[in-house]
């Protein structure tokens, strides 16, 4: 397996440009917060030779495949099993205080997706796993077992933004009853079942589905939530931070972390703003950029992308 033909790592050139400034310094570090196959990590320390990384993934797959791919950095590279939200203690783990750039490609890996058998993916039959950290946590069949028709309607609707979640709980509640839904393609078959012909045309009937199940089971809204704050601590002034999102509901998230950080903390209504409220950081980027035509073309992860990005301009005391 070839691992760049499996995973073009997305906005590469615009991820290298927007850290770059935190980045020139020997010894700088730099916290890739999502790994994955290594693709953006390895990109970097080609690029910028005297930094450190800190490769942090909850997957266990992801972090053996990239610590082969990063071994020639030797111990320029320090890879840890972790969900994101412990970026603090990763960074002090890995003997440093700061990190002077942190990167966030969210989401799931094409490994993931494409490549293990892990139950990700509707158009492949496989075991209903979904778990980014098969150490740990209850599967998408455990979800599809014991959550009730409401609680199944409820995250189908919030993270799927299912409009026929109703349905779709209902028919997974028969079905259930009369065998245990444990492969992604018996899921299928339910859902294409209950997805009425007129609605068979707005794309897979699974999708939203399988979105929903993957964020439930993975926590992933929660850990984006606490993440984010997280990372913005870590930086000091001059540190930056890019972030990568592929779905509407984490990039509200995203984007709603970076404008309470780039806001003015002054109570309405003071002639002059006290250096003591001015925002701890500045955006690099005017709202949410996008892939241009060319990338989406290229490499169809790119699609959906959105990418937002935050310099520290001041300690927050
Ligand atoms: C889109 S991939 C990253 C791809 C990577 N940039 C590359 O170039 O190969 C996202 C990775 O983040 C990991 N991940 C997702 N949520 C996580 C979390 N809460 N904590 C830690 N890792 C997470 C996934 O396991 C996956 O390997």
């Amino acid at each position: 397996m070839n691992l760049r033909d499996i995973h073009t790592p997305v906005l590469l050139e615009r991820c290298i440009e927007l850290l770059a400034p935190a980045l020139s310094r020997d010894g700088a570090v730099l916290v890739d917060a999502t790994l994955g196959m290594g693709g953006h990590s390895e990109a970097f320390l080609h690029r910028f030779p005297g930094i450190h990384l800190i490769g942090l993934d909850r997957d266990q797959d992801a972090l053996r495949i990239a610590g082969e791919r990063l071994a020639p950095f030797g111990d320029r590279v320090t890879l840890v099993h972790t969900v994101y939200d412990g970026i603090v203690e990763a960074v002090n783990s890995a003997g440093f205080e700061k990190a002077d750039a942190v990167l966030f490609d969210l989401g799931v890996s094409s490994l993931q997706l494409d490549v293990a058998d892990r139950g990700f993916a509707y158009s492949q039959d496989a075991p209903l796993d979904m778990r980014m950290d098969q150490t740990t946590g209850p599967t998408a069949a455990d979800v599809l077992a014991t959550y009730s028709e409401g609680q199944l309607r409820a995250i189908f609707e919030r993270y799927g933004e299912e409009k026929l979640s109703a349905r779709y709980a209902r028919f997974i509640i028969a079905a259930r009853r009369e065998a245990p839904i444990e492969r992604s393609g018996r899921l299928v078959e339910i859902l294409v079942a209950a997805t009425p012909a007129a609605a068979q045309r707005a794309g897979h009937p699974a999708k939203r589905v399988f979105q929903a199940l993957r964020i439930e089971v993975n926590a992933e809204l929660a850990a984006v939530e606490r993440a984010i704050p997280a990372a913005l601590d870590v930086l000091p002034v001059g540190g930056r931070i890019v972030v990568l999102s592929y779905q509407s509901l984490e990039d509200r998230i995203v984007k709603r972390a970076l404008s309470a950080a780039t806001a003015s903390t002054a109570p309405s209504g003071l002639p002059v703003e006290l250096p003591e409220h001015a925002p701890r950081f500045r955006l690099l980027v005017k709202g949410a950029e996008l892939a241009d035509e060319e990338e989406r073309a290229r490499n169809p992860r790119a699609t959906p992308v959105r990418l937002r990005a935050a310099e520290r301009v001041r300690d927050a005391a």
